[in-house]
């Protein structure tokens, strides 16, 4: 009997995921958010849960340090996607990458004259291929959280950032202007894994993608 790993990180993904690991008849015996264990056993003695940060879940799978895992399709991007297999749009955790700006920052006049634009995000893949198409060059600041703050404080015109329910741009008095991609969580899986542990991994992925929300209208 082959151990099999899963990759998850704590939050949204952790909790909208438990719907689907049930479909599998799996149940994480403890709860992320009152131990500070970073691997949890499940109800399967063959099947544990690894935490770790939202961005290194493709390159836990990736290198084969989990054989499957939950990522949102923002840090797939940005990681490449190289040696992980896709097989599923798991419909969780649902939000959009936005450009947002101040309040009284005007946009249009900003990537119109061909002057150059500075944007703040962690999500630099995606900014840059998308503000590429629209023929405006950036300045980019890599940042790692709290991008709603650089335009408030000047450091940049614009940041690329998930955007939800959009509370956190209106308690920073910032406004969404373009939407560049709807997002989503999507299971990924170690190729090499799909191969050696086939039968179990197949029944996981087959339970999820049974599991899948229907899309809302
Ligand atoms: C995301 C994002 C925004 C916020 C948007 O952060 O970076 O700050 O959610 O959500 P809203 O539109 O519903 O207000 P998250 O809480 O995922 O953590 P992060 O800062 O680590 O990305």
């Amino acid at each position: 009997m082959s151990m099999i790993t899963l990759a998850l990180s704590k939050g949204r993904i952790f909790d909208e995921t438990l719907p689907l690991l049930a479909a599998a008849g799996i149940e994480v015996l403890e709860d992320p958010e009152k131990s500070r264990k970073l691997i949890l056993p499940t109800n399967q003695p063959d099947v544990r849960v690894v935490l770790v940060r939202a961005t290194d879940v493709p390159t836990y799978v990736e290198y084969g340090g989990a054989d499957l895992g939950v990522t949102g399709k923002d840090t797939l991007i940005e990681h490449g996607g190289q040696g992980l297999y896709q097989p599923l749009d798991l419909r969780i955790a649902k939000c959009r990458v936005s450009v947002a700006v101040r309040d009284d920052f005007d946009y249009a006049q900003a990537v119109k004259k061909g002057s150059r634009l500075k944007v703040a995000t962690k999500y630099t893949s995606i900014a840059r291929d998308f503000f590429a198409s629209k023929g405006v060059h950036v300045d980019m600041v890599k940042l790692y959280g709290s991008m709603e703050l650089a335009p408030l404080i000047g450091l940049s015109d614009a940041i690329v950032d998930l955007v939800s329910t959009g509370n956190t741009l209106k308690a920073n008095h910032l406004v969404e202007v373009e939407r560049i991609m709807d997002i989503s969580s999507h299971l990924v899986v170690n190729q090499a894994a799909l191969k050696l542990k086939q039968a179990p991994l197949r029944r996981i992925i087959d339970a999820f993608a049974s599991a899948i929300p229907a899309p809302k209208n």
